[in-house]
C-alpha cells in the first residue's frame, strides 16, 4: 500500500504543518462554547487549502492528547477538504489507533507525547516499544495507511524502524537546527546524512523535519536520499508577514534550488 503514496521523485517535496495556526486560534477561543469555536480565526482548514493551492504537497496535522492546538473536528473538516495528502501525527495509543482508522489519513507519523515514549533528542523511542509499535504498524498497513516514525537518526532507532516493519522514517532534524549557530552544527548535519544513508540502505522512504527553517533548508536539502520535509513553526512564522501562500512558494522553491 505505501507504493500507492510513495513514488520516488528528483523534487524534495513539502508537507506543511498547520498546528501553529490552531495554537494561536486556541490562545483566544480555548475556551469557546463548540458552535462559537467553530466560527472562529484563524481557521487552520482554510489554511490548508490556501497551502495546497501555492503547491504544498500535502498538510500534517497532529492531534496532541492534550489538544492544545488542533482539535478533532479540525482534523475530520482537514480529511474532507484538502485535495493533497492528509499526515497525522500521533502518538502510538490505543485511542489514537482507532482514531486514525476511522480517519483514514494518507500517512501517519508516530510521534512522542509521554515521557516513556521520547529519547534524550527527542525522537520516538523505537527501541524500547518494538511490540507496540510494530501492532501500529501492522494495523495501519492492513488499513492502507502508511506509518512513519518519527526518530533521531541514529543506527539503534533506524535498524529498529525496520525491524517493526515501518515503511518511512522521518529523521528528526531538531538537534541540527538548534546547534546551526553554534560548534556542532556539523557534526549534527554529518549525523544528519548518515542517518539518510542508513536508513536509505534498509529501504526506508527519508522524511525529515522539525525546526527547519528558509535558512537552514540551505543545507538541509542536500541531504541524501530525501523524500519529503514536513515544516510548520517556520512558514507559519513567514505568513504573518507575507501571507501564507507566499511563505509556501518561497520554502518550496529554495528547497529545490
Ligand atoms: N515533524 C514532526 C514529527 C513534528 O512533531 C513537528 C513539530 O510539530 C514538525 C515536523 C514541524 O516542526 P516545525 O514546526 O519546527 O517546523
Amino acid at each position: 500500500m505505501a507504493s500507492a503514496v510513495y513514488s520516488p521523485s528528483t523534487m524534495l517535496l513539502l508537507g506543511v504543518n498547520i498546528d501553529h495556526c490552531a495554537t494561536v486560534r486556541q490562545a483566544r477561543y480555548r475556551e469557546a462554547p463548540a458552535t462559537v469555536a467553530q466560527a472562529v480565526e484563524p481557521d487552520p482548514v482554510t489554511l490548508a487549502v490556501l497551502c495546497e493551492r501555492a503547491g504544498a504537497d500535502g498538510i500534517t496535522i497532529h492531534l496532541r492528547e492534550d489538544r492544545r492546538h488542533i482539535q478533532e473536528r479540525d482534523v475530520w473538516r482537514t480529511r474532507e477538504t484538502i485535495s493533497t495528502r492528509l499526515n497525522l501525527e500521533m502518538a502510538c495509543t490505543p485511542w489514537m489507533i482507532d482514531f486514525a482508522l476511522k480517519l483514514k489519513p494518507d500517512s501517519v507519523c508516530l510521534v512522542p507525547e509521554s515521557r516513556e515514549e521520547v529519547t534524550t533528542e527527542g525522537g520516538l523511542n523505537v527501541v524500547g516499544q518494538k511490540e507496540k509499535i510494530r501492532a501500529c504498524v501492522d494495523a495501519m498497513t492492513a488499513a492502507g495507511i502508511v506509518t512513519s516514525l518519527f526518530i533521531d537518526p541514529d543506527e539503534a532507532a533506524i535498524e529498529a524502524s525496520a525491524a517493526v516493519r515501518a515503511p518511512w522514517v522521518e529523521l528528526h532534524t531538531g538537534a541540527y537546527a538548534n546547534a546551526y549557530y553554534g560548534s556542532q552544527r556539523a557534526a549534527e548535519f554529518q549525523r544528519l546524512r548518515l542517518g539518510c544513508v542508513h536508513a536509505h540502505d534498509r529501504g526506508l522512504v527519508v522524511n525529515a523535519g522539525h525546526g527547519i527553517n528558509y535558512v537552514n533548508i540551505s543545507e538541509v536539502r542536500t541531504l541524501p536520499h530525501l523524500h519529503e520535509l514536513n515544516i510548520g513553526h517556520s512558514i507559519i512564522s513567514r505568513a504573518l508577514f507575507t501571507g501564507i501562500e507566499e511563505a509556501v512558494r518561497e520554502m518550496r522553491a529554495r528547497m529545490n534550488g
